[in-house]
């Protein structure tokens, strides 16, 4: 103790003096909740491998956007789950598709109350489960895709949706759904581009929620875990291209692309803790293992920290709930 003058404890002596000097606050208002809903339930049903999460009828959907809005959430991202598929996934195109259709459900429901977005990728509605078409010998198309994406965008703004999600990551994609939605003249409607997708062993979960037809995996269109350069060239296209703004997924484990990605742009940078990132959590909690409400905060604020100015986080709704009573 030479500097005994020099005492970093006296800003952690109580609640109060924390509280004054916390670096990093999550708001309810950014926090975004992503819901399934799947065509022809008639009750919300559980997701084993997610806890909590539902995928939802066309009636609880809506009952869930309004609790998320009454809970202060930034936004609800929309995945719909079809009752049949096919090789172009033509049920995303289709405005009676089931996602199309709980667009219009949520927005008529809550309006601009908060942002509607839609995942604007074909792996839900493919019967092999690849978020593209695919070529004679069964590779994704990239071009072919764009196509389909350009269509699917347009579905989804005419549906009324805010903000898209292309999330598929073919090369383009960001520019090909910004020009369809002009030439339709959705000028307003905005990209939320995944410009930065890893393929990862943390979407395990979601493919249960999403019933996935994948057998194989994504490593010819997401990226290599292991590279982090790759992803600011992502995102330097991807901003481009149009993207209103750009998303790191998933979030905790590439922490540092996140730091990196929001150094490199001025654009909003948003993180999607993923399906596995929260089943980890539950799990352990359910085992009595970890403290769940504490360990939700750590990783939100952790994700803040890291640059993350939104969180896609399948807990919005409660961590919203958790937050009011903390601040
Ligand atoms: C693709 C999509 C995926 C997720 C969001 N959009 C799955 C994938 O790429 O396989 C994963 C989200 C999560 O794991 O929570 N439509």
């Amino acid at each position: 103790m030479s500097y005994p003058e020099i005492r970093p404890r006296r800003l952690r002596r109580n609640a109060a003096v924390r509280r004054l000097v916390s670096e990093t606050r999550v708001d309810p208002a950014e926090l975004v909740v992503p819901m399934f809903v799947k065509e022809g339930l008639t009750e919300p049903r559980a997701v084993a491998s997610l806890p909590g999460v539902l995928q939802h009828s066309r009636d609880s959907l809506r009952k869930a956007a309004v609790e998320a809005v009454q809970a202060g959430v930034g936004g609800i991202m929309l995945f719909g789950v079809p009752a049949t598929r096919d090789e172009t996934g033509s049920g995303g195109i289709d405005p009676d598709g089931i996602l199309n259709v709980a667009i219009r459900d949520v927005i008529a429901e809550v309006g601009d109350a908060t942002v509607v977005m839609s995942d604007l990728c074909l792996d839900e509605f493919t019967s092999h489960g690849h978020c593209g078409v695919l070529t004679p010998d069964g590779a994704v198309d990239n071009d072919a895709t764009l196509t389909e994406y350009a269509r699917m965008a347009v579905a989804q703004a005419d549906a009324g949706v805010h903000m898209v999600g292309p999330s598929g990551m073919m090369d383009g994609q960001v520019g090909v759904v910004r020009r369809a939605l002009d030439a339709a003249g959705h000028q307003d409607v905005s990209v939320l581009a995944y410009a930065v997708k890893y393929a990862s062993a943390f979407f395990g979960p979601f493919r249960d929620a999403v019933e996935s037809a994948l057998e194989g995996d994504r490593r010819t269109y997401q990226q290599d875990p292991a590279n982090l350069r790759e992803s600011l060239r992502e995102v330097e296209l991807d901003v481009a291209e149009g993207a209103d703004m750009v998303m790191v997924k998933p979030a905790l484990p590439y922490l540092d692309v996140v730091a990196a990605v929001r150094a490199a742009v001025d654009v909003p940078v948003a993180a999607y803790q993923v399906s596995g990132e929260y089943a980890m959590v539950e799990a352990a909690a359910a085992n009595g293992w970890i403290d769940r409400e504490r360990t939700i905060l750590e990783t939100l604020t952790s994700i803040r920290r890291a640059g993350a100015q939104i969180i896609l986080t399948y807990w919005a709704v409660e961590a919203a709930q958790l937050l009011r009573q903390r601040y």
